[in-house]
């Protein structure tokens, strides 16, 4: 067989269509019942052989990315190597367009797409199951940005029931200068509500999915985090109101935030609400994308 020298692989970003909270478990994390969607904004990871761990990352949310061992994609390849019982040897090359620390899993993203580079360049085979279970340990939301589509995540995010889902989202996000962090939010989350109820996603908004109704299912986006991180960044208030101005069918922060996401009629109206955000002078950035798309994606083997 011949030796692979190299793999790249595309990594989704994801946005949450409903997340519901529950409350402070003993172990340090909430209780969470999620919806996500993978969207058509991806990073690149690239996996080539190399006689050492080596990790590059580029692209334009890159900012100050921190130490190399706490890079999840470093921790996923230094895992899976473990797993495998094998030296880490990878040179990882990251090409970053998911906004980082934004709500937009962009991190779990890379570590997905680490996992699934690593195996095959390294030739393992890991079976489906095992990837999963490694994906979980590294954090909440990496199974489903390995999966990717529209799926429930229970427990921490991390169990994964695919649902039926019909229908092409438009999406708008509105990045923003400074990331939140996720620790943060959810502890703001605790403060501002001492008793949550059990997080129950609303019956209508997978009725509406499966029947392909967009419009209905904008109606029940939801985001229990919301609050917390608009406590955190009061800014975010204007922002989500330029977006249903600008004719949003549905406003709501991504995940843990910063990054603003708005559910558009159709890729025109995304195009306008994009523009209203932009000359706002409120975002630094908006990108538009549909989902749902496939999870982490082979793109080439050499
Ligand atoms: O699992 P992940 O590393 O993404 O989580 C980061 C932090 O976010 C956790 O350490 C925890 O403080 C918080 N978190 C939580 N409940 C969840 C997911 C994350 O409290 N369901």
């Amino acid at each position: 067989m011949p030796r692979i020298s190299r793999v790249e692989v595309k990594a989704p970003a994801k946005v949450n269509l409903a997340l519901l909270v529950g409350g402070l478990d003993e172990l340090g994390y909430h209780p969470v019942e999620t919806l996500y969607q993978s969207v058509d904004i991806y990073d690149t990871v690239v996996a080539e052989k190399s006689d050492s761990l080596e990790l590059d990352v580029s692209g334009d949310f890159v900012g100050d990315i921190g130490p190399v061992e706490k890079n999840l994609a470093w921790r996923a390849a230094e895992l899976l190597a473990r797993h495998a019982n094998i030296e880490p040897n990878v040179k990882l090359t990251i090409q970053k367009n998911i906004p980082i620390a934004g709500g937009m899993a962009g991190g779990s993203a890379d570590a997905a797409g680490a996992l699934i580079a690593c195996d095959a360049l390294w030739g393992l085979e890991t079976p489906r199951h095992e990837l999963l279970s490694l994906a979980a340990q590294l954090g909440s939301d990496i199974p489903f940005s390995l999966v990717g589509g529209t799926a429930i995540g229970r427990g921490r995010g991390d169990q994964l029931t695919t649902v039926l889902a019909r229908g092409e989202f438009h999406w708008v996000f509105a990045t923003s200068e400074q990331g939140l962090s996720t620790p943060a939010v959810y502890r703001e989350f605790d403060n501002l509500n001492p008793d949550p109820a059990a997080p129950r996603i609303p019956e209508q908004l997978l009725i509406a999915l499966g029947a392909g109704d967009v419009a209905t299912a904008a109606k029940y986006l939801t985001n229990d985090l919301q609050p917390a991180a608009m406590k955190l960044r009061g800014s975010l208030s204007g922002i989500l109101r330029t977006g249903v101005d600008a004719g949003a069918l549905a406003a709501l922060v991504s995940g843990s935030g910063p990054t603003c996401a708005f559910l558009a009629k159709n890729a025109d109206r995304a195009v306008d609400i994009a523009i209203a955000l932009q000359a706002s002078g409120l975002v630094q950035r908006t990108l538009r994308a549909t989902g749902p798309v496939k999870g982490v994606q082979v793109v080439a083997v050499d």
